[in-house]
């Protein structure tokens, strides 16, 4: 049995269809807090297999033990469990390092005592911060967190690798995520922002639904070819299988070292003009936008190498741009409706 910390989020729940269809039995942890049980059940029209369920903040010490306790047969974890977002996490740092820190230590301390070693974490493209060479390698130097929430996630990779030096028996596998967007085929998961979007996509779709008047567009003077700021956009379900492949790796025990990280991108910089031009195509729509001043904290451009995550985790992103924006405006009609 896999459990997935964070579930019922955006790629928790993707991930979670990815453990199904590879055969795995899947328990969800999750707190609910910024995601709805229903996902549950939509995971199972999409897989036709219930997953496991567990409403529980892994803030609780107690109860993240005893999670352990009344399911000896989890093989390894997978943790999404995390705020996410930047702006909050300026206002809140309390917050995001009690919640994002606390848990972690909660649920490596419970492996611990139940002697639980693979752990497969959510790690982000932001520890890299605005990098001096493209595209980025593992090997890019990390830089000072821009935010409390960048740094939570610089913090657990660093506290994966200090577990994992003193403990020969743990291993894990932090996957630096690039920008994931779009949602399952099905249109029955997919990325749920609570009020006004922060992200570029849901921002894209909402605006095309008619929920929001216009996309601002931050910034069209940054050195890129068009001006906009450079991402590297992955589709959510390529994103998932990454964690799946990651999960065996550790299972098949062939994993080069007790603490790996790998870039997990398309190697591919996509400007926010492309993407609505993009979005615009595949979804035969218009789309309302305007540009406006730069986004304070934004970075001008990144992409990833992702060399290592292709040769050693035999892992390549395969779905297109255009097909990606489809499944992101297919999700947002369809959880309208
Ligand atoms: N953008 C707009 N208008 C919007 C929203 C975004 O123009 O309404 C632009 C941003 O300026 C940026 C691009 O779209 O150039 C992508 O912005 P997102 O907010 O979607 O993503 P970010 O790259 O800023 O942030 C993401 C994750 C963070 C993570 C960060 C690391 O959401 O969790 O990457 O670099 F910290």
């Amino acid at each position: 049995m896999i459990l997935v910390t964070g579930g019922t989020g955006y790629i928790g729940s993707h991930t979670v269809v990815e453990l199904i269809n590879a055969g795995f039995e899947t328990l969800i942890v999750d707190d609910l807090s910024n995601s709805e049980k229903e996902v549950v059940d939509r995971i199972e029209q999409i897989c036709g297999k219930k997953p496991a369920f567990l409403q529980l903040d892994l803030k609780d010490r107690k109860k993240t033990f005893e999670l352990f306790e009344k399911y000896p047969n989890i093989e390894a974890v997978v943790h999404f469990a995390a705020h996410k977002a930047v702006g909050e996490s300026v206002e809140k740092p309390l917050m995001y390092y009690e919640n994002n820190i606390g848990s972690l230590i909660n649920l490596l301390n419970a492996m611990n005592e139940f002697k639980k070693t693979n752990f497969v974490f959510s790690s982000s493209c932001t520890v890299y911060g605005q990098p001096d060479i493209l595209p980025v390698t593992e090997n890019t130097p990390r830089m000072e967190a821009e935010s409390p929430y960048g740094n939570t996630k610089k913090m657990a990779e660093d506290i994966l690798r200090d577990h994992a030096l003193a403990n020969s028996a743990f291993k894990s596998i932090a996957l630096r995520y690039f920008n994931p967007i779009g949602a399952h085929p099905s249109g029955l998961i997919g990325e749920l922002p609570r009020g006004i979007p922060n992200n570029l996509v849901p921002f894209v779709t909402q605006t095309a639904y008619g929920l929001r008047e216009q996309l601002s567009i931050f910034g069209n003077d940054y050195d890129t070819p068009d001006g906009t700021c450079i991402r590297d956009y992955i589709n959510v379900v390529d994103l998932s299988k990454a964690h799946v492949v990651a999960i065996k790796r550790l299972l098949k025990k062939r994993n080069k070292s007790n603490y790996e990280y790998f870039n997990i991108g398309t190697g591919k910089g996509t400007t926010v003009l492309e993407i609505v031009k993009s979005f615009e195509k595949a979804n035969s729509l218009k789309l309302n936008y305007k540009i406006v001043d730069r986004r304070p904290g934004d970075i001008e451009k990144i992409w990833a190498d992702t060399t290592l995550a292709n040769n050693e985790l035999g892992w390549k992103a395969e779905i297109g741009l255009d097909e990606t924006l489809a499944s992101a405006w297919n999700w947002e009609k369809k959880y309208r409706s």
